[in-house]
């Protein structure tokens, strides 16, 4: 059978609703492993590494770009959204990773640049080429002047001075909102849509779970306004989510819309949008949580986006494959959370900070299991990036955001046991400053270690995979008289989960209301401790710096009902 009679494969059976317990592991296949030994990850190796993705106890993998590409923006720059960059492999191999991985009962969601393609990609070249006004130079938004559509803002400030460039070609300026090789689609034309759906169904016919689709605030452009979040992205997320429902009810649409939280749930339409979105007004919430010790940031962002329709979920995260972006936060609070997270202005891009958690945090331990705490444990699913569960370092010498993209630490071997090749090979070096070197920071090293941050994830993921209440329950903030502590009740019927965390570096007592709780015993769910039963007083708690709890409320140590 050659690779283009492949029958349909079957995605993993079971609940449509499945992206609401799920807990995502975000990956390059470039920086993961290399099993060809020619310095650049691939999904052989990737296949070969499934087992380890298995032990964290995540049940989804968000894979970064993987198709052909020139690489000018990693692989968000597509030229052709129907094969693989052939150093990552080729078809075949993506299929046997999609195959493996639900052996393992683990989704795969891949990444879908759905906004623009790389100028290199046989339509631009087509559309530069064929007559103004044809379907083929329609593929893109072109204009005569480049000062049409002056309302929108430049996304990346650093590099782009406009949001249009000149093609000598096509004698007209093509529209791009991100980097300038990189030409916005233009969807107003049906086949433009009609080809998303087709490339759509290709990876649906790999078995692939969902699509995270990137950048779609921007998907229609619309003269005299800021071009973001139109009405008619909207009809369009609707028209392709129906279609693909209907043959596909169980997989999922993740919109990448970094905006404010009302226009981000926006993507959600009344549950005929997107099933899953990044929360990015909660990321910067938590950071500034910790710098200012207090609980504000986190409770007002979340109050304002707890109603959303009931088969939706918000996908959350602390760290990804960009710079953390400061996008969504005032601008005296980015300023603030660029003083106190990237003081070496070297860490800035764009409107956001280059480094990976372990570094923003120091290395303290302390504060990246609260952070952790946190996103375990706040409503929707999380998404961990790769390295992050064994604290890898970044590279703020390598340019753009290629220092949070570095190679999996897998052991202080050589490479840091990454890949054969010879160093200079290699996708992107890997991490050798004293502090977050490979020697130190490793998968094998982490392994043996009871106590390493890496075991201690899979612990935490573990625990949590026995509560439907994270993923699936009802929030309620709890009254405090201890602005430092964030406390809050996560429901689902009988499974009732108190979280509680310190965001201080000090010490801190604090006493919680919980008026309709009295009489029920709280146990401590890392290590089963029954704490006294909460009485008609508030219930008091004391925590050292940054620590937390999660607690079962029982009866007397028995499940509620
Ligand atoms: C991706 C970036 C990428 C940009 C342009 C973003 O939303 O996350 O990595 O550079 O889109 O494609």
């Amino acid at each position: 059978m050659n690779r283009h009679e492949r029958p349909v494969r079957n995605r993993l059976n079971g609940d449509v609703l499945w992206y609401k317990d799920a807990v995502i592991y975000q990956l390059h296949v470039k920086s993961f492993f290399d099993a060809d030994g020619d310095g650049v990850g691939d999904f052989k190796g990737l296949t070969q590494k499934l087992d380890y993705i298995a032990s964290l106890g995540v049940n989804t993998i968000w894979l970064l770009p993987f198709y052909p590409s020139p690489r000018r923006d990693d692989g968000y720059d597509i030229s052709d959204y129907r094969g693989i960059s052939s150093q990552y492999g080729d078809i075949d191999d993506f299929q046997a990773f999609v195959d493996a991985a639900h052996g393992l009962g683990i989704r795969v969601v891949v990444e879908l640049v759905v906004n623009h393609t790389s100028d290199e990609h046989p339509w631009f070249q087509r559309a530069r080429r064929a007559p103004a006004g044809s379907p083929e130079r329609d593929y893109y938004v072109w204009s005569d002047t480049d000062d049409k559509f002056a309302e929108t803002r430049i996304i990346f400030v650093d590099t782009e001075k406009s949001n249009w460039s000149w093609d000598p070609v096509a004698k007209a300026y093509y529209w791009h909102r991100f980097y300038s090789h990189q030409p916005d689609l233009n969807y107003r034309n049906p086949e433009v849509v009609e080809e998303l759906l087709d490339t759509m169904r290709f990876w649906l016919d790999k078995g692939v779970d969902g699509f995270r689709l990137d950048a779609i605030p921007h998907l229609v452009e619309r003269e005299h306004t800021d071009n973001e979040n139109l009405p008619e992205t909207h009809a369009l997320l609707k028209h392709i989510r129906k279609k693909l429902e209907r043959k596909h009810p169980d997989v999922i649409l993740l919109a990448e819309a970094n905006l404010w939280q009302q226009e981000a749930r926006e993507y959600f339409g009344e549950g005929d949008e997107c099933h899953m979105a990044f929360h990015f007004p909660l990321m910067p919430r938590m950071f500034m949580a910790i710098a200012k010790e207090s609980a504000k940031p986190i409770k007002t962002i979340l109050r304002q986006t707890l109603s959303i329709p009931d088969e939706c979920q918000w996908a959350i995260f602390l760290r990804n494959h960009d710079e953390l972006t400061l996008e969504m936060v005032t601008e005296a609070e980015r300023n603030f959370l660029w003083e106190t997270y990237a003081a070496d202005k070297r860490a800035r891009l764009n409107l956001g900070i280059r480094r990976r958690l372990s570094p923003l945090m120091g290395q303290d331990r302390r504060r990246i299991e609260l952070l952790h705490m946190l996103l375990l444990s706040l409503p929707g699913s999380p998404v961990l990036y790769y390295g992050d569960e064994i604290g890898m370092g970044d590279n703020i010498d390598l340019g753009d955001r290629d220092g949070v993209r570095t190679p999996m630490q897998w052991s202080d071997r050589e490479n840091a046991g990454f890949s054969q090749a010879a160093p200079p090979k290699l996708a992107l070096p890997v991490i050798t400053d004293p502090q977050f070197s490979y020697a130190a920071i490793n998968v094998a090293e982490q392994d043996d270690d009871p106590h390493s941050l890496l075991n201690w994830i899979r612990q935490t993921l573990r625990l949590r995979a026995e509560h439907a209440a994270f993923g699936r329950g009802s929030m309620r903030f709890l009254k405090t008289d201890n602005d430092s502590v964030l406390a809050y009740l996560r429901e689902c019927r009988d499974d009732i989960i108190l979280c509680a965390a310190n965001l201080s570096k000090t010490s801190q007592a604090v006493r919680i209301d919980l008026p309709d709780m009295q009489g029920l015993v709280p146990v401590e769910l890392t290590g089963e401790t029954m704490f006294p039963a909460i009485g008609r007083q508030r219930y008091s708690l004391t925590f050292q710096p940054y620590a937390y709890f999660w607690f079962k409320l029982t009866n007397n140590g028995a499940a509620t009902s």
